[in-house]
């Protein structure tokens, strides 16, 4: 079980640290966790952000825990040497395709202000966001029309076999759970989604246990807003699934809260909480772990297929929030170590 650990920048460290804590609690048979600089950190050991020696800690790892880059005093660099280019260059090299982002209300939070009670019980969905394609990889430009006015350009575009991949992840998934696919495309208007609507339709007959279902992008921001509680699994492209899956996030509470996993083909995966590094409360014990320690739980439960003891992580944190163990992102005074300290005591 070769863990690479990549903790990165501001309050990265402070999270990761808990979140190793935590694997390191539970006895797993072969545990090896091996560090690795990335982001400004990197930069400043290595002159950049994702040397080749952590790129080998990586390809080498079964799995990786990622905690944050991002750092201002690293602003003035060329873009190619911005600490962010770790965490698209790891998805790169890696061919990290399929981005799993859970958002469930625990249960110990269903009142809080945070939350509108009305939905917040029923929420417990998965974005399954395709990461390797679409109009962000595509060719792109800026050129001059004959009337001197400049026209930026960016290609869309999904091949079938892009396409078949995260559909396969999306039905997988959904097997998991509740069994059912809610794919999100825009084929009233899109040839892309056409042939997206196509391909997952196809998918579907070998998944004959999940329940498919399609919605046109536009009106799944508006259902994830009015009745999230209806979905189980969303499958969508890279666009539309980083905009639905930031404000999915937000039916839940807190950015302290919310872990993501990144899959390529077979189990290696990148494990990470969906926020930055958070340079205003870094080096303060402010930050809330939670979402890097709920992070470890999916790395147990993709990479190593370690359900009992993912369950167990998940059920940890619920109870300490179910006790008001809260960051200041939920309006408490926990720091980052003693939150830490209360999930380690509920394992
Ligand atoms: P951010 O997610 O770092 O912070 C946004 C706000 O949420 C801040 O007020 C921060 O204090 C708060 N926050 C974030 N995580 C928290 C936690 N665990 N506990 C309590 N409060 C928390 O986003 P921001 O400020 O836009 O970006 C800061 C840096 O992070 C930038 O350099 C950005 O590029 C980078 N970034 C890196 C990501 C990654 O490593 N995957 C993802 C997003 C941003
Ligand atoms: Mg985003």
């Amino acid at each position: 079980m070769k863990i690479a650990v990549f903790a990165g920048d501001g309050i990265g460290p402070e999270v990761t640290q808990q979140a190793v804590r935590v694997l390191q609690a539970l006895d797993l048979p072969g545990l090896e966790l091996v560090e690795g600089d990335v982001g400004g950190a990197a930069w400043r050991k290595h002159g950049h952000p994702l040397p080749e020696v952590t790129l080998e800690i990586a390809r080498a790892a079964d799995a990786i825990l990622f905690g944050a880059v991002g750092d201002f005093a690293c602003d003035h660099l060329e873009r190619h040497l911005r600490p962010e280019q770790a965490i698209l260059g790891l998805r790169k090299e890696l061919g990290l395709f399929a981005n799993l982002r859970p958002a469930r209300v625990f249960p110990g939070l269903e009142g809080h202000s945070a939350l509108r009670p009305e939905v917040a019980g029923a929420i417990d969905l998965l974005i399954v966001r395709e990461l390797n394609g679409d109009v962000y990889f595509g060719d792109k430009g800026i050129r001059t029309l004959a009337n001197g006015e400049r026209q930026g350009w960016d290609l869309m575009a999904y091949s079938e076999s892009e396409v078949r991949r995260i559909a396969h992840a999306g039905f997988k998934a959904a097997r998991g759970r509740k069994g059912r696919l809610c794919s999100v495309d825009k084929a009233n208007v899109l040839e892309t989604s056409q042939v997206w609507r196509d391909v997952v339709t196809a998918v579907a007959a070998e998944y004959p246990d999940v329940e498919l279902s399609h919605m046109y992008v536009d009106n799944a921001a508006m259902q994830l807003v009015k009745s999230p509680g209806q979905f189980d699994v969303v499958v969508t492209g890279n666009l539309f699934g980083d905009i639905l899956s930031d404000q999915a996030s937000m039916c839940v509470g807190s950015i302290g809260l919310l872990a993501s996993a990144s899959m390529a083909e077979g189990t290696k995966g990148l494990y990470e909480p969906i926020h930055g590094s958070a340079p205003d409360i870094a080096g303060q014990d402010k930050a809330n772990p939670m979402a890097t320690i709920l992070s470890a739980a999916m790395l147990l439960r993709h990479s190593f297929g370690r359900e009992a003891e993912a369950a167990r992580i998940e059920s940890a944190v619920a109870a300490a929030l179910a006790d008001g163990v809260f960051g200041g992102d939920l309006g408490g005074s926990y720091g980052t170590t003693a939150i830490g300290d209360a999930v380690l005591g509920k394992l």
